[in-house]
């Protein structure tokens, strides 16, 4: 089994250490999270890459009390929704990229990365032609999972717990909380400060159930 040691090796930083740590928090307190926090929680994600830069996240935070608890009945009755001061819900959009990637090709060139309208219609066609012949359900949730896992090691780095969820009614939560119907409802993650005790560590597969070396199957080694 893989061992969960508070420090990795030599390289001890703070991501480190967090990816270590971080536990699926069971409970929260409901110490309200400072703004500041928050928005660069929120930065993380949108800084995330993506392919093409297209950017095909999109999240609702959820705050109010009476909105958290509307999104603890969508999502089978768990109570660190409703505990839990912050609770982003990750969604997906597989079609934003048509709309998007004009914009995305303006920011470039705004940012001074994309310098000449050649490069401008390469990216563009480019892009057009792999999305359009890509399942792009997919292609969007490979995305936004980055986006969602930066918020989740990032508020572990700053001292926050946090707690992924799968466990909801996607039809429900867009319901309450408006999300259009072509958007892929991902995950919900919960922030705050923990309230209850990590269950403990549940382990991993070692790296040479999972890893491989140069080819699929050959054991990496690496144990
Ligand atoms: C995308 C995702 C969805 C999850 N959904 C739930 C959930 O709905 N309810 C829950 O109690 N735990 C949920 N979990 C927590 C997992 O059970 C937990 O991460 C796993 O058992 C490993 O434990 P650890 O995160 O404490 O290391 C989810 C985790 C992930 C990554």
């Amino acid at each position: 089994m893989l061992e969960l040691r508070t420090s990795a090796n030599q390289q001890v930083t703070p991501l480190n250490v967090a990816i270590r740590k971080r536990r699926a928090t069971q409970g929260f307190k409901p110490d309200p999270i400072p703004d500041v926090l928050l928005n660069e929680i929120l930065e993380s994600a949108l800084l995330a890459p993506s392919g093409y830069n297209l950017q095909p996240w999109r999240f609702v935070v959820v705050k109010e009390e009476e909105a958290r608890k509307r999104l603890r009945k969508a999502a089978m009755n768990q109570a660190k929704v409703e505990e839990a001061p912050v609770v982003v819900i990750a969604c997906a959009d597989p079609n934003s990229w048509r709309k998007d990637i004009d914009r995305v090709i303006r920011l470039g060139q705004e940012a001074g990365q994309i310098e000449d309208e050649q490069t401008a219609e390469f990216i563009r066609s480019n892009a057009t032609k792999y999305l359009s012949s890509t399942d792009t359900r997919l292609w969007a949730t490979k995305q936004t999972m980055i986006a969602y896992t930066q918020m989740m090691l990032l508020a572990e780095t700053l001292g926050l717990d946090t707690a992924p969820m799968e466990g909801f009614f996607e039809d429900q939560v867009k319901k309450e909380f408006d999300i259009p119907e072509d958007l892929i409802v991902l995950a919900l993650l919960a922030l705050g400060k923990s309230g209850k005790a990590d269950r403990p560590f549940g382990g991993r597969f070692d790296l040479d159930d999972l890893i491989s070396l140069d080819k699929f199957g050959k054991p990496y080694g690496g144990s």
